[in-house]
Parts: C-alpha cells; structure tokens; sequence
C-alpha cells in the first residue's frame, strides 16, 4: 500500500485583520458564552453522570465555560469491557481501513475543527493563538499523518524466505486493552497518546488531565465524526486514583502510554510491578515525563541568539512546555550583553487573555501551580545567594498570571536551579567564561532529568565537547537554537533518566510498542 506521503500542515499566521484571525476570535467568543457539558465518551455513547465539576478558563477563572461529568468505577468497569468487546472486530480491521479513519481524523482537524479546536485550547488551557495553532492544530495533524506513514512502513516490513519456507510477520495488537494517561500541556500529546494506540489495533481507555478537558471533547468529536468505531477509544474524566485503580486492577489491562509528571509515572510504574502476577501478558510502558531543560551558552556565542533562545524557549506558553528552558548557564563575557537583550525581550512581551491576540503571555494552568511559582519567587527575592533580574511580580485576581521571571544565582545548585517549576521561571547561572569544561560536568551531575537541552557556541569545538559531555542529559539537544519547538517528522521528541522511556513522540519506535508481532512460518 501507498499511503499519503506526510507533510507538516502549514502553520497559519492569523495576521491582523485576516479571516483566519475573525473566524478563530468569534468561535472562542461562541464557546466562551456556550456553557459546554462533557460527557464520557464510552461504547459510542454520551454518558452523563450528573456527579459534574464545572471548567474555567484559567485567566478569567470566576468565568464558568461549562461543566464535565465524572466517572464513578462502574463506568470504568464499563469502559473496559466494552472496549474489550469492540477488540474483537477492530483488532481483526486491515490496517488500511485504520488508516483511513485517522487520515481522516487529520483533515477534519485541518478544515472544520481547525478553529473549533484552537479555540477550545485558548479557552481552556490559556494558549494563546500562536501557541494553540502549533499544537492543538498543527502537531496534532502531524502526529495522525506521520504515524499512518510509519505504520505503514512497519507493516511492510518482512523477514526473508527461502523457496521451501515462508516466513511472515503479522503485526498484531497487543492483547487486551491500552491506558492512555494524557497532560494539560499539549493537546496535540492527548490527541496522540490514544490515537496511536488504536491505530495499531489497539482498543483505549483515555484519561486526560482534569485541565484539558475542553479540547479533549473536541478530539473525541473529531474521532467520532472521522468513524472510530464504538468502544475503541473510551474516555474516562474524574479521580485519577479510582480510574487508574480500576484500569490496573483489571487482568486484561496491557499497556500504558503515559505524559505527565515523574512521580506519578514512578507510582503507575510501580501499581503495575505490584500486579504483575494478574496480568495475562507483561503491560507496555511508555512514558513522557518531567524535565529541568538547559541552555549552555560558549563564550564564543552571539549573545543576541542566547537572549532569544532563552527568552522564547523559557516563556512560550508560559513556561508549561515539557521542553522549557528552565535553567541557562551563561559565560562571564556575554552575560551583560545576554542580559540586556533578555530583559528588553521580557519588557515587550504583553501578558493578558488570549483573547487579545497581542498577548504573549496568558495565565498559568491553574491555581496550585501559580501558587508554587508565587512562592518560589518571593523566595528568590530574599535568598542572598539569588536575584530576580526582570519579572518577579504576580496576581491572581482574575486568572493566574505571572510574569516571566528571570532569576539570577550565584550558587549552580540553588533550589530553581535544580527543582521543575514547570512555569514562566528561569534561572541563570553565570560561570568564568574560561571553564567551559568544568561547567558542562557540572550540568550533567546536576541532571536527573533528561529531556531537553540546548549549546549555543560559535566554535565547532565547544560543540563537539558539549554534544560528548551532555550525551546523557538530553533526549532533544539543539544546537544553536532553543530547546522548545520539536516538530513530528522531523524531531522525534523524547527523553531518558527521570524524563521518561524515550520512546520518542512520533516515531515507528513509538509505534512498535504498541504491537505484538506474530512470526508464521509455513513450509512446503
Ligand atoms: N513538541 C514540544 C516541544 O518540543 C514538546 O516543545
């Protein structure tokens, strides 16, 4: 089979006074007014469960944008066996016709959903349009058309065979059913982490962040409408504990394909090790989790391009991209340059709704996270061995809003320097620009995580010894750029150590993971 070879959807500009731009504003005030009920999506069908929670958006959050519907565990129960039953013919599809659906899935997204989807993402996650159209749209799309090309080149994919023995592979679903655990972060991750799944063969249970949820909704319109038969994917809202419990408890359950943060990966990690013996096959696990992502500056490098890097790639979305810089480490020569620069960059980015396509800066997911960013900040304000050199201010009056912040130290291991604050924060380090060597060690030992990084150097060989001293310390190492911004087809994302299995994000690897090969060999 030929599939559509994939391409990366053009990103859209919404340029002032541009239809793009009218038509995204007035379905984002259509939803803002609507009052949208969710309900679980279970078995193809529509199941509210009157135990609701209400969503707002978190930069208007006295505002009540609808409400969701929580599952109780007869629902997951539910959800599992009819997920098991719709196996038995879904498993059995050709892959062509799986491919059809999210081909389709894809195209719906590009076309008709397009603004439906962004909008919800704006709303309801505090994107702003930028941000919403590389995400929700575009890597969304990405993922769905890259993986059916993939698949595609794994099912082709044959042993040898002689004249008196065939041999082939049949690319099989792994038994039972899948848990796809998803993050607020990107909806293009939550419409990823079921879809690849499913794609193979497999049937989902799906629960996204309590945080996501209003564009999760749109996801599942777009796969119903796009013919994911019922039972396929069911999504699950509601207590995360009960739900995984209950997905966990279950002998069927296969596999997990999880982002999200490092200690509940650890813990889903281990309910699986502690159930073992109950499965009928070893589960799957497959995660994306947290990160303490870097920026390494050489003396060498163009201090206009490390301002940038670290201005773009610490305060897109607000911080909240799994790959944000959150800690630079800046040579003495360029550091009054950089500084200059970083704080001429933070002083023009505007910070409001996103219904103000101006703003560069939206509020924070939610309240716990603005009050951890609040805290950490007055922190920096008073420790001797920190300094916050632009931002530091906070209000959460009417959504959660806090200013990029960079925060400067003295001591490489200061507390921002090492903890995830996963929001607008950086924390700068500045090191004798003659102990590049001794610098690069020190943010290796100081990297449990290994998500992203980055080297900004005008010498290929301080870029040579970084790509060698940092082999380990990042899953996506960027030279000469920001360590935000992945794209699927292009890089792979992914990382090792406390960021996860590095089973990168778009990729056939990813895929293989959710198959179970058979080998048939015939002879004659
Ligand atoms: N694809 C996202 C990025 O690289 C995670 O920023």
């Amino acid at each position: 089979f030929n599939v559509p070879i994939a391409i990366n959807e053009p990103v859209k500009s919404y340029t002032p006074g541009s239809p793009e731009r009218e038509a995204v504003l007035k379905e984002y005030k259509k939803m803002y007014n609507e009052k949208v009920n969710v309900p679980l999506y279970i078995n193809g069908k529509h199941i509210e469960t009157g135990n609701t929670r209400t969503m707002s958006p978190p930069h208007d959050h006295q505002h009540i944008l609808g409400e969701y519907h929580l599952a109780e565990k007869s629902h997951v129960e539910e959800a599992i066996s009819t997920a098991l039953e719709a196996r038995k013919e879904w498993s059995q599809m050709p892959w062509e016709q799986r491919a059809g659906i999210f081909l389709k899935a894809a195209e719906l997204i590009a076309g008709p959903y397009r603004d439906k989807i962004n909008a919800a993402t704006m709303l309801g996650q505090s994107k702003n349009i930028y941000q919403a159209e590389i995400d929700a749209a575009c890597e969304l799309i990405d993922f769905l058309r890259y993986n059916v090309q993939y698949m595609s080149d794994i099912y082709q994919e044959q042993p040898e065979s002689t004249s008196d023995a065939w041999n082939r592979v049949e690319y099989r679903p792994i038994e039972g059913f899948t848990y796809a655990v998803t993050p607020f972060n990107f909806t293009a991750i939550a419409g990823n982490l079921p879809s690849c799944m499913a794609m193979m063969g497999n049937v989902v249970i799906w629960k996204p962040s309590n945080n996501q949820i209003f564009s999760a909704k749109v996801i599942m319109d777009v796969f119903e409408e796009a013919g994911v038969p019922a039972g396929v994917i069911n999504v699950v809202f509601g207590n995360p504990g009960m739900i995984t419990d209950t997905v966990m408890a279950s002998p069927d359950f296969s596999g997990l394909h999880y982002t999200g943060s490092t200690p509940v990966f650890q813990d889903l990690w281990k309910q699986i090790g502690n159930n073992i013996t109950n499965y009928k096959t070893y589960p799957r696990i497959v995660g994306e989790t947290g990160g303490k992502d870097f920026i390494v500056a050489h003396k060498t490098a163009d201090a206009k391009q490390v301002a940038t890097a670290i201005s773009r790639g610490a305060f897109e979305f607000q911080g909240q991209k799994c790959s944000a810089a959150s800690r630079a480490y800046i040579p003495s020569n360029i550091w009054e340059d950089v500084k200059k620069y970083v704080i001429e960059d933070v002083k023009s980015f505007k910070m409001g709704s996103p219904e103000n396509m101006d703003n560069f800066i939206t509020a924070v997911i939610n309240e716990g996270s603005f009050d951890k960013l609040a805290k950490y900040i007055d922190t920096a304000k008073t420790d001797k061995d920190a300094e916050i050199v632009v931002g530091g201010n906070y209000d959460k009056s009417k959504g959660y809003f806090i200013e990029p912040t960079v925060i400067l130290t003295t001591n490489p291991k200061y507390t921002t320097m090492v903890d995830e604050l996963f929001g607008p924060v950086i924390t700068i380090y500045v090191y004798d620009q003659d102990k590049f060597s001794e610098t690069l060690k020190l943010v290796d030992e100081t990297s449990p995580y290994a998500l992203t990084g980055a080297i900004l150097s005008k010498c290929r060989y301080a870029i040579v010894e970084a790509t060698t001293a940092l082999q380990n310390s990042a899953g996506n190492f960027y030279i000469n750029d920001k360590p935000t911004g992945a794209v699927v087809g292009q890089q792979p994302f992914g990382g090792a150590r406390a960021s996860g299995t590095n089973d990168k994000a778009g990729s056939a690897q990813n895929l293989m993971r959710w198959i179970s090969p058979r080998l048939i060999k015939e002879t004659f």
